[in-house]
């Protein structure tokens, strides 16, 4: 078959080489965008004079075919038309003959290809960010049920401070905001316009690239054609950005994990979102969060292996960049495909908030309790961690917790403790307690989550 840039070869290349070069396998998902732009297009020069309405009508005819086809799932794309590209152009002349092949008048597929990716963005960015704000809504609606659920506050993987269930949950909530932020603003820059670039010099004909910005919806052009079809920032950033809220959801996807463990036990799954084993009945797994903490390392993956495709390249167009569509299609869906996950997995666990509270009390996570109390009767804080150092060594030996320590003995080690110690050593007044701003406080975790609230389309609530 001869190809749509034939002209200049005397033989063609053997199917296999085609097959190594060509990105219909993947590309065709952009399909709906590489019509828009041509619509768009062709549209465009239709208005400025440089085709006749007849003909821009024929092929916005053929384009509305291509595109009811497209949307039927009729369309049959060949490997030996390479790519989104050429195997529409070669479609649209099978349909309205050879006047199709004005399509591609002023336009090049290096500034076809990029607009393609450009909407393609566009659009996912906005599920992206619907998509975190749906499972931000779960995470508030979990936290509220668990103001004053009581757990233990862990450093380095040790009981530290009790804290309120709901307050660790919205930490999650925080993490995800800043990414909605990140992909809102990464919107600036997916939201140009490299059509009519041309292959990087620009075009003799008399475009207009402000007219084809409008009608495809676009807030501004690149200024700079070499740039504008050389640019993949708009992808690695996607891919960053992406990266980013997999650690996050990686992060708390670990948390699930080991909560869900016997020895935790603090939350249990619904069996929805859990999977068991083929040889041990017993077992319960929670697949999806591990799989959404695996999943991270393919999306790492992808944000490496565009840097690395780009770091080499000299300007403008190289054949490289086709590399850069697989790892986005596949970022795209994963996290698309991890939020979704993450959510109802959320929504539906359940808190073992007896377990929760057991734990919170069979521990010396109130020790700071202690050191705070001698420090606010005047010992210095030094000094008030040495003496509660001691008590919690003292218990350690009698294999009991500071609450069960008589009086006298804690007297032993300073007369500044008085019986109120009682009082302050539980770690719901620990919790209660603590109210600086930003702090697990019950009060102060009610205000964080109305300030949640306001972060969230109000629709939602
Ligand atoms: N399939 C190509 C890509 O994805 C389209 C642009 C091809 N341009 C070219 N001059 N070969 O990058």
């Amino acid at each position: 078959m001869t190809k749509l840039w034939g002209g200049r070869f005397q033989k063609s290349a053997e199917s296999w080489v085609d097959e190594f070069g060509a990105s219909i396998g993947f590309d065709q998902q952009l399909v709906m965008e590489d019509l828009e732009g041509s619509v768009a297009h062709v549209t465009m020069l239709g208005a400025q004079g440089i085709l006749s309405t007849e003909d821009v009508e024929k092929i916005l005819g053929g384009l509305a075919e291509l595109n009811r086809l497209a949307e039927a799932g009729e369309l049959e794309f060949s490997v030996a038309n390479e790519d989104i590209h050429l195997n529409l152009e070669k479609m649209l002349t099978d349909i309205i003959g050879p006047v199709g092949g004005k399509l591609h008048t002023g336009r090049s597929r290096n500034d076809q290809v990029a607009t393609d990716v450009h909407l393609f963005l566009k659009k996912r960015v906005v599920e992206v960010i619907d998509l975190i704000e749906t499972f931000q809504k779960t995470i508030v609606d979990k936290a509220e049920q668990h103001i004053e659920t009581i757990a233990p506050g862990y450093t380095h993987l040790q009981r530290a401070q009790p804290i309120s269930f709901g307050h660790h949950l919205m930490a999650y909530f925080w993490m995800l905001e800043r990414d909605k932020e990140r992909f809102n603003d990464s919107m600036k820059r997916i939201d140009i316009l490299p059509l009519g670039a041309g292959a990087m010099a620009g075009t003799t004909f008399p475009i207009d690239r402000l007219k084809s910005a409008e009608y495809l919806g676009f807030s501004k052009v690149y200024e700079n054609s070499m740039d504008a079809v050389s640019d993949r920032d708009f992808i690695v950033e996607f891919l960053s950005n992406a990266s980013l809220l997999m650690t996050h959801l990686s992060r708390f996807a670990e948390e699930i994990i080991i909560w869900s463990t016997d020895e935790f036990k603090f939350i249990e799954l619904d069996d929805a979102f859990s999977t068991g084993s083929s040889i041990m009945p017993q077992k319960k797994n929670p697949d999806m969060a591990e799989l959404i903490r695996g999943k991270t390392g393919r999306v790492y993956g992808n944000l490496m292996g565009l840097l690395t495709v780009l770091k080499g390249t000299p300007l403008t167009y190289n054949k490289d960049m086709q590399e850069d569509k697989e790892g986005m299609f596949d970022t795209v869906q994963t996290i698309l495909g991890s939020l979704k996950i993450f959510e109802g997995m959320v929504r539906t666990m359940t808190v073992n908030t007896e377990r929760l509270h057991k734990a919170v009390h069979s521990d010396f996570s109130n020790a700071t309790e202690l050191a705070d109390y001698l420090a606010t009767k005047g010992m210095p804080f030094r000094e008030a961690h040495e003496v509660t150092g001691k008590l919690v060594f003292t218990c350690i030996q009698r294999g009991i917790y500071l609450l069960d320590l008589p009086l006298k003995d804690m007297k032993a080690e300073s007369n500044l403790i008085e019986e109120d110690v009682y009082e302050v050593l539980r770690p719901e007044a620990a919790v209660r307690r603590r109210h600086s701003l930003g702090g697990t406080g019950f009060d102060q975790v009610r205000l964080q989550i109305e300030k949640a609230k306001e972060c969230i389309v109000p629709k939602q609530f």
